[in-house]
């Protein structure tokens, strides 16, 4: 397992926190990670290739078994892992899924984090940059998953263009840092279908304040005008919204 693989999958126990930080130990005692074959043969494939742990990958795994018809977009895919792991659970077939109707798209810069700003309280700037393409691509031959197509280079700035047509079921954003996550939120949300999902990975750890302050936001923005979000925090970390009324 790489360094920044292990770092993040990890409880943290060592580790002093401010006031509003520290491990979260829910009580809840349903695994159904542990039995699910489908995933636990896909997590054995990725748990080398991603810093999201099995519950985040859990999470992204049940939403896209019930996903309403649409394309699949995700924005930071380091080597690749979470994507996959949407992949697989759309390929799974589950709840009638036309899986082969979708296109996936899987976009990174290949160079690490942009955009990090004082909003940021850890990112730098150019953070995880130990991916390629070419590892991506390995795994996605691996995984068996010819619909997902990788999108190199900032998004939205660089590749966005080239899917603005779609609508997208499912936008799972994992860029780290405030900015990213949120030009991606507000290219996204017009263009997700209804009932569909944007997962923000970042929304409940140390070091990506910008992105719980970005989640914070969104949740008091109510205006109605471009479709109604709800917003679950999830104890895994994740902000899940949900685009609910037009
Ligand atoms: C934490 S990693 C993603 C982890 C990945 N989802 C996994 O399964 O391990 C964050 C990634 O976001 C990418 N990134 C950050 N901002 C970006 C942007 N605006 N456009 C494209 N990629 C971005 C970085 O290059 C980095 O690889």
């Amino acid at each position: 397992m790489s360094d920044q693989a292990r770092t993040n999958t990890k409880p943290q126990t060592r580790r002093t926190y401010p006031a509003g930080y520290g491990i979260v130990e829910p009580v809840a005692n349903y695994r159904p990670w542990d039995v699910d074959e489908q995933f636990q043969e896909v997590y054995g494939l990725v748990r080398d290739a991603t810093m999201v742990d099995i519950y985040r990958l859990w999470t992204l795994w049940f939403i896209a078994s019930q996903l309403p018809d649409g394309d699949v977009l995700e924005v930071g895919s380091w080597r690749g892992g979470s994507g996959v792991v949407i992949a697989r659970a759309l390929n799974a077939g589950r709840a009638g899924d036309r899986s082969t109707d979708r296109d996936i798209f899987l976009a990174d810069t290949f160079a690490g984090v942009v955009k990090a700003s004082a909003r940021d309280t850890y990112y730098q700037g150019g953070e995880h940059a130990n991916t390629s393409v070419e590892l991506v691509r390995d795994l996605l031959e691996r995984a068996g998953v010819p619909q997902v197509q990788l999108l190199a280079g900032v998004f939205p700035d660089d590749r966005a263009h080239e899917i603005e047509d779609r609508g997208f079921a499912l936008c799972h954003i994992d860029v780290d840092v405030y900015q990213s996550a949120k030009e991606t939120f507000e290219w996204v949300w017009p263009r997700m279908v209804r009932g569909g999902v944007v997962v923000f990975d970042d929304y409940g750890f140390y070091g990506c304040e910008g992105v719980t302050a970005l989640v914070t936001e969104l949740a008091g923005r109510q205006d109605g005008s471009d479709g109604r979000l709800t917003i679950v925090p999830s104890l895994s970390g994740q902000a899940i919204v949900t685009r609910t009324v037009y």
